[in-house]
């Protein structure tokens, strides 16, 4: 844990790590072999964070889904090479929330994050009472949720073949805050379980071996306003979620999660929002064998981790509030309209690029990504209205820097903004719109980025930034 302003250290360094037994795998992490610490910050407070790099290649440390100005962000052009270090002071502006950091350097973000660049931001609030359990490690859990190859003799790897660039790389292997299926001891009654999905690109439908219902809590930007009861639960790359289990049964009970297609389609037959007709699988691309196969899976739930349960905590709440004090500021109507097409192909695929498996192809907009081109300026306190949509029927995210925005619609379908609460990244499956205002300031030297959260979308162009004055 790194504590506010205390002046702290990020080493990225290398590691070697045995996930599977006996095989060491070669990773990455920011001060430990894999992954980094989880950095607890507190609202109304800075945070000095010295990130030194180590490793024999640039890095960068993004804040994703806090609200910092554009030349603290960590984005693309904030990068460091070896030897240096960056020292940025992070004014700690944002409600209680479970965020996420992690490298961001152009074309290289798939392969970074995937050797351990990446970790959790828990942001504290002390002007608010918190209901729910927060004692850390006792009966408040942060749950990293990684998936991961293994070649035969054990030893992580990545490299992209034509279904992994096209689609997203997936491991066949979940790995929780780097360890394959673990078993946590918890006590018996409430706990609370922040989840990051810190994969690549697999998208998760968790749910409890034992049907259990549970609450959520929080999304990506704070806490809901109220606990959602639910039996499952979605996340796409980067999406977090705060949930709260009760375990006072005293029956073991894993977490496991429903595999979702690379469409969207759940495998194992239950079809996602649009029905089959128009998959990608159904045009050729692929078989219907091929999209079911594809992650190596064939429909049955992966096993994600195992839970124990102990005695009872001595301390905690033993009952869910009603209502929870979330930030809710109205962000009124907007004032303008953008559109951002995720496209799969642009130019440079026609000269061989996507399917002969280099350069980059995917963009936004028509262009893949470019660090010295501005795509959109934006204009500080002005609610916006943004409305995505992609090029191919194809399972895609969309991430915005700078600030937490609110879903109005999803899929073509109007949804509870509520409900789903703050959110810095969506699912975009179809037309999706949101709503979102910015109020940190970014300049054309260090822009806000959006873009798919598929990491290798993200790293094959499909991303675009923009200023805020
Ligand atoms: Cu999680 Cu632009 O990043
Ligand atoms: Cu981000
Ligand atoms: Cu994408």
């Amino acid at each position: 844990e790194i504590g506010p302003g205390a002046g702290n250290t990020l080493d990225a360094i290398r590691g070697t790590r045995e996930f599977t037994g006996g095989a060491t795998s070669e990773t990455w992490g920011y001060s430990q072999d894999y992954l980094g610490p989880l950095l607890r910050f507190r609202r109304g407070r800075t945070a000095n964070i010295s990130v030194m790099n180590r490793l024999d290649e640039p890095i960068t440390a993004h804040w994703h889904g806090m609200h910092v100005p554009g030349y603290l962000d960590g984005g693309p052009q904030l990068a460091f090479g070896p030897g240096e270090t960056w020292a940025p002071e992070l004014p700690v502006d944002h409600p209680a929330a479970t965020l996420f950091y992690h490298s961001h350097v152009h074309g290289r973000t798939g392969p970074q994050v995937y050797r351990g660049l990446a970790g959790m931001i828990v942001i504290d609030d002390p002007e608010i009472d918190d209901p729910l359990p927060h004692d850390y490690g006792v009966n408040d859990f942060p749950l990293i949720v990684q998936d991961r190859r293994f070649d035969r003799s054990g030893r992580m790897t990545y490299s992209l073949g034509m279904m992994d660039r096209m689609h997203g790389f997936q491991g066949d292997q979940i790995l929780v805050n780097g360890v394959i299926r673990p078993k946590l001891t918890v006590p018996a009654g409430l706990v609370r379980l922040r989840i990051l999905n810190a994969s690549n690109a697999r998208a998760y439908d968790f749910r409890f071996t034992d049907g259990r219902q549970f609450h959520q809590v929080a999304s990506d930007g704070g806490l809901l306003a109220r606990p959602l009861a639910m039996a499952s639960l979605q996340l796409d790359g980067a999406e977090r979620a705060e949930i709260v289990v009760e375990f006072s049964d005293r029956s073991p009970v894993s977490l496991v999660s429903r595999d979702i297609g690379m469409n969207g389609v759940m495998n194992g037959g239950m079809m996602g929002d649009r029905g089959g007709s128009m998959m990608m699988g159904d045009r050729g691309m692929m078989g219907d064998r091929g999209m079911m196969g594809m992650d190596g899976n064939s429909g049955a739930p992966l096993e994600i981790m195992s839970f124990d349960v102990g005695e009872a905590a001595p301390a905690g709440p033993t009952r869910l509030p009603t209502s929870l004090p979330s930030d809710a500021p109205a962000l009124g109507d907007p004032v303008r309209r953008r559109n951002f097409t995720l496209n799969m192909h642009t130019g440079g695929m026609m000269r061989g690029g996507m399917m002969g498996g280099g350069g980059q192809t995917m963009g936004i907009n028509g262009a893949p990504y470019v660090m010295d081109r501005i795509d959109e300026t934006v204009r500080a306190g002005e609610t916006e209205l943004w409305r995505i949509n992609a090029d191919m029927m194809m399972r895609h995210t969309f991430h915005v820097h700078g600030t937490s925005f609110r879903v109005v619609s999803q899929n073509g379908r109007p949804v509870d903004s509520a409900q789903i609460g703050w959110k810095d990244v969506v699912r975009v499956q179809g037309p999706t719109e949101i709503l979102l205002r910015f109020d940190k300031l970014a300049s054309e030297e260090t822009p806000f980025m959006y873009h798919c959260h598929i990491l290798e979308h993200e790293d094959a162009g499909m991303m675009g930034q923009f200023t805020v004055t």
